[in-house]
């Protein structure tokens, strides 16, 4: 197996603030997997333990990469980005005053994407043609939507084996919910990009997911085999399916 992220026992403090207890979730070559859970359970510490943002106190994350096993724990997050993991963080992070290829070139620093730098920007442009068109706009005067293609497009610039995805969905209306994760399942399936997407927004979600995690208050709470096993979990009902 060419890729994968195995993090056992994984948990994470922000002092007395307990985020994440005992996580352990793996990621194969060429699968989409979700990590569900509503706000404040503890998925973006989760995706900030991955990229080197947040130390965990306990666990591993190992990276195994063509047969050589890299423990990501301790790692800077230039470091984490040059093996090919990128993020897409939560709320987008641009450069507003930037013009979107300003933006996409900033995504461009791991030194392994840089040779290819034309081709992954054509890759960037034929995804997301309206950020072609858009080129020379200030990424912070584009709407929304358009600013998360923007995000995602700038993580596509550093070439990744592995895509993080930090709830796509927040502050953007259903229609556009749809259209963002639905591109990041097309990446998955037309391009073979392995992704791990963290997100509250089940029905959508499911759609685009092989399989996925359920974070409840920092532990994980069901771990589901298939898209069918997350449909049907009673925990999942409770949390997203119940009380609608
Ligand atoms: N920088 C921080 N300092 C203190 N507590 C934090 C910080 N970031 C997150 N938390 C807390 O950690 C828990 C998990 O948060 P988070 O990982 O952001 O969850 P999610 O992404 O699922 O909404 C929450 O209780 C949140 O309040
Ligand atoms: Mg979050």
């Amino acid at each position: 197996m060419a890729l994968e992220l195995k993090v056992d026992a994984l948990s994470a403090s922000y002092g007395a603030v307990r985020a994440l207890e005992g996580v352990s979730i793996s990621v194969r070559e060429g699968e989409a997997v979700a990590l569900l859970g509503t706000n404040g359970n503890g998925k973006s510490t989760l995706m900030k333990c991955l990229t080197g943002l947040v130390t965990p106190r306990a666990g591993s994350i190992t990276l195994t990469i063509d047969g050589t096993a890299h423990n990501l724990i301790g790692k800077g997050p230039q470091e984490i980005v040059e093996l090919g993991v990128a993020m897409v963080a939560e709320g987008r992070r641009l450069f507003p005053r930037l013009t979107v290829e300003e933006n996409l070139f900033l995504g461009a620093y791991r030194p392994a994407a840089r040779a290819s730098l034309a081709k992954n920007l054509e890759f960037c442009y034929a995804t997301f043609p309206v950020l072609k068109e858009r080129r020379r706009q200030l990424a912070g005067s584009m709407s929304g939507g358009q600013q998360q293609m923007v995000a995602i497009a700038r993580a596509l610039m550093s070439a990744p084996r592995l895509l993080l995805v930090d709830e796509p969905s927040v502050g953007l209306s259903p229609l556009l919910v749809s259209q963002t994760i639905e591109k990041i399942g097309e990446l998955n399936r037309k391009h073979g990009m392995t992704v791990l997407m963290a997100e509250q927004n089940f029905h959508q979600t499911v759609k685009i997911a092989h399989r996925g995690y359920v974070l409840v208050h920092g532990e994980i709470a069901f771990e589901s085999r298939d898209v069918a096993e997350l449909e049907n979990n009673e925990v999942v009902k409770n949390l997203y399916l119940g009380a609608s």
